[in-house]
């Protein structure tokens, strides 16, 4: 797995200090409000178990899976929900727990719907974010670091579902996706 990598863009240790600053962030803007942590499966999956065990507080986790509905080359803004939460977010301080934002589709729907849904507030933590390819006007409220339009993989980003157990964040050789 590792050969199949260019160059290492955030090291393990790089990783955890950034999941640790995000943490300590979200730990102290919602002190005693219990946020409901939501994961957006799968690619947020690794960043969030290290996430919420770096916040020294009570949170609640719950975990959606969704894919975008794409029209052409750009999102129609809509996402078909593969999985849902169990937990109704009516009146909770929700926190969105993304990997990456890349065109927005996948956060403007989301935070759309939860705010639909009830929520008291709807706030995104994105542990990288890839302004180079936004088609919505979205952000996030709490960002890792910004990161360059190349193919990166690793803690928790996938290349046809490979590579999601890479503890660092690589970029992969071209040769690896041009087959
Ligand atoms: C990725 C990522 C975000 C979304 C961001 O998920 O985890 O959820 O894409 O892209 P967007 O800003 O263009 O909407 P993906 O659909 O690849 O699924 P995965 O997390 O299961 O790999």
């Amino acid at each position: 797995m590792q050969e199949d990598i260019l160059k290492v863009l955030y090291s393990e240790d790089e990783v955890k200090a950034i999941v640790r600053r995000l943490a300590k962030q979200v730990e102290q803007d919602y002190r005693g409000k219990n946020p409901l942590m939501i994961c957006i499966l799968k690619g947020a999956v690794v960043f969030m178990t290290d996430f919420v065990r770096d916040i020294d507080d009570y949170v609640e986790l719950d975990f959606m899976d969704v894919s975008s509905y794409y029209g052409g080359t750009k999102s129609t803004g809509e996402v078909r929900i593969i999985k849902d939460v169990d937990t109704s977010v009516r009146d909770r301080d929700v926190v969105l727990v993304e990997d990456i934002i890349d065109t927005g589709a996948t956060l403007k729907s989301l935070m759309g719907l939860f705010s639909h849904r009830g929520a008291k507030s709807v706030k995104v933590v994105a542990l990288f974010n890839k302004p180079s390819r936004r088609q919505e006007f979205v952000a996030a409220d709490y960002v890792g670091e910004t990161v360059p339009d190349e193919f990166i993989v690793g803690y928790g980003l996938d290349y046809a579902g490979k590579y999601r157990n890479l503890p660092y964040i690589g970029i992969l050789k071209p040769e690896v996706y041009a087959n």
